[in-house]
Parts: structure tokens; C-alpha cells; sequence
């Protein structure tokens, strides 16, 4: 009953490996503080991966880790629904049918697109081409009122919205046309060693970025060693790139403005500073790091609970799985 006055969400994340701070400030611990007001679908979006080369064995691991961090950051799948996009087939299938509600020429101007076919020009794939197709199917199979994403993939969102006010405008009310999620906090990190850059974890330099599962020695090193200014005031400032971003996610975990913040280290040195933001983000971490150190142990249980989250999809998914297809004209 009570989930029925809920807003819908739904938002996946890719099994890309290693997920840094940058994604958990981003978007991560919102999904975490969305529960509560929304009824919620995460996946992750495992069918999305392929279209660069992985190994396989690492893919899976890969797998079962973005899993596990989704339970270790407190996503419960009591309350929402959570499950990997490959074991619910209607991803796929409704794929197929809004690909063709989909134009060449607007799949040829997705920036994702150039960008990435110019990085891995030894394998421009279709699957490449047609991601954001897919990525409309994972999201309205259940219809949500919004999707939390970040700038990158505000423009496949923008697409997902086109393709459903289309498909609709041919057949009648099938999808619900989402809006953006704008996040009340969230900090766009950047490269502790470059703050000019967004903290990416294939940054070669490896103090350049904090993993969410790396340890709080790890995680102090890092933030000592983090590039700032010579002004030596903790303030925001249009040159100060180091500090804008230190404040930002000292900011994004306390809660405190920036103006708090410049309070709090008045007359203190960036020593001081980075050591407060060092230790503010290896508490916040910890515990989740702990609890994925337990979850990932217990692979039975851990297939059971995304058995379960693709049994919750499925059954969704395939009612408007269903109704799209009855449209069109096929034989159910
Ligand atoms: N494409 C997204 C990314 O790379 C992941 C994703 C796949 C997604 N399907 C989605 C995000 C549906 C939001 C909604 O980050």
C-alpha cells in the first residue's frame, strides 16, 4: 500500500571495476537517501559493459562486487529492487522494439558515442552505437518519475525521454516519460592530483583518486598528498581548483557550507584541512568497506538476494514488456 504513493526511481550503475569516491558522492549515497522517499529500482548494468572488450572472468567478479557494494552502501532489497540488468530478458527485448523507434542520425550525435568510438576506433561495435536504445529499455520497463544521472548521461536520459513521448504519441499512453533526478547534495569530485580533471579511476596516477572499498591508511596518503595553492586560506576561490574540490567533499559528507567550512579552519594551515578531510572520508567509508568484506564472502546469499531483485524486476518489467509489444501488433 504505502509503496503505491511513492515516486518512482530507478537508476543502474556499470560493473566497471573499482567505483572511487567521485561515484559514491555523485551518486552513490544519494541512491542511499532516496530510499526512503521513493519506491526504488537499481541495477547494475551489467548487458552495458560488453560494449567494450572485457575479460570475462574479471567481468564477472566485476559483477558481483558492484553488487555487493550496492548492499554494502545500504541499498535494501527488502525495501527497493535490486538486481542485474542481464537476468531480467525484457531489457533486451524492449531494446530491440524502441531500436526500432530510433534514428540513425540521432545516435550518431550522442557525445558518448564519438567519444568513445574515437578512444576504442579498433571496435566501434553496433552495441556501441545503440547503447543509450538500451539504456531507454532499462528505464522505462519501470516507468519512474525520475532518474538520478550525472552530466555524462543527461543526454542518453534526454533521448530515453524522446523515444517514449514518441512511441506513446504513435500508440497511446504506454511509458511514463521521466524526468532528471537533481540530487539536493552531491559534489562533482575531481582528480586529487590534477583538480582540474573529474577523478577517473583509469587516472594512471594512482593518488589522483580514492576507491570507495581502498583503506583509511590509503585513503590519508592520498589526501596528504592531495595538490593545492600557495595562498594557504581555506576558501573557495575561482583559481583555487584543489581546495574548491577538498571543500566540496568535505562539504558533501559533513553537511557543512562552504562557509562553515572556511570558519571551522580559520587561521589553520591546508596540513590541518587535509588531514579533516582525509579522516572525514575514511569514516564515511569504512563501514562499507566492512560490510563488503563480509557480504562478498557469502556467495550463497548473495544469490539468493539477486535472485530474488530479478524475480521483483522481471515481473514488472514484463507487464510493460507485454503491453508495448500488444501494441505494435504482436501475438501474445
Ligand atoms: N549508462 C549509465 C552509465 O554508464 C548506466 C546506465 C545504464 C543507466 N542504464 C541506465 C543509468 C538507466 C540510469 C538509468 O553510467
Amino acid at each position: 500500500m504505502e509503496n503505491e504513493a511513492k515516486k518512482k526511481v530507478l537508476s543502474c550503475i556499470q560493473p566497471s571495476g573499482m567505483l572511487t569516491l567521485g561515484n559514491y558522492l555523485g551518486a552513490l549515497k544519494n541512491w542511499k537517501n532516496m530510499q526512503e522517499e521513493f519506491d526504488c529500482t537499481f541495477a547494475v548494468a551489467d548487458l552495458h559493459a560488453i560494449t567494450v572488450r572485457q575479460e570475462p572472468a574479471k567481468l564477472r567478479s566485476q559483477i558481483y562486487s558492484t553488487y555487493a557494494l550496492m548492499l554494502a552502501l545500504g541499498l535494501d532489497p527488502e525495501e527497493s529492487t535490486l538486481f542485474i540488468q542481464s537476468h531480467v530478458p525484457a531489457h533486451s527485448q524492449l531494446s530491440w522494439l524502441l531500436s526500432c523507434y530510433t534514428q540513425f542520425g540521432e545516435m550518431s550525435r550522442m557525445t558518448q558515442f564519438k567519444d568513445k568510438s574515437a578512444k576504442h576506433a579498433d571496435n566501434v561495435n553496433v552495441g556501441l552505437f545503440s547503447y543509450p536504445v538500451l539504456m531507454a529499455a532499462d528505464i522505462l520497463l519501470y516507468k519512474p518519475d525520475f532518474v538520478p544521472v550525472g552530466a555524462d548521461q543527461k543526454q542518453h536520459l534526454e533521448i530515453a525521454r524522446d523515444i517514449a513521448e514518441r512511441f506513446n504519441g504513435i500508440y497511446g499512453d504506454v511509458f511514463t516519460v521521466p524526468d532528471p533526478y537533481i540530487p539536493k547534495i552531491g559534489a562533482r569530485v575531481m582528480s586529487l592530483q590534477d583538480p582540474t580533471k573529474k577523478m577517473s579511476k583509469s587516472d594512471e596516477n594512482l593518488n589522483a583518486w580514492v576507491a570507495i572499498l581502498d583503506t583509511p591508511d590509503d585513503i590519508m596518503r592520498k589526501f596528504k598528498r592531495a595538490v593545492t595553492d600557495s595562498e594557504a586560506k581555506v576558501c573557495i576561490g575561482e583559481e583555487k581548483h584543489g581546495i574548491n574540490n577538498l571543500i566540496g567533499i568535505y562539504s558533501a559528507i559533513t553537511g557543512k557550507t562552504s562557509d562553515e567550512i572556511t570558519a571551522e579552519f580559520e587561521g589553520k594551515g591546508y596540513g590541518d584541512f587535509k588531514l579533516a578531510v582525509g579522516e572525514a572520508v575514511a569514516e564515511e567509508l569504512r563501514p562499507i568497506r566492512e560490510k563488503y568484506d563480509c557480504i562478498i564472502k557469502d556467495k550463497a546469499a548473495l544469490e539468493a538476494l539477486y535472485r530474488e531483485g530479478a524475480e521483483k524486476a522481471g515481473y514488472v518489467a514484463r507487464k510493460t514488456l507485454n503491453k508495448a509489444m500488444k501494441k505494435v501488433g504482436f501475438v501474445l
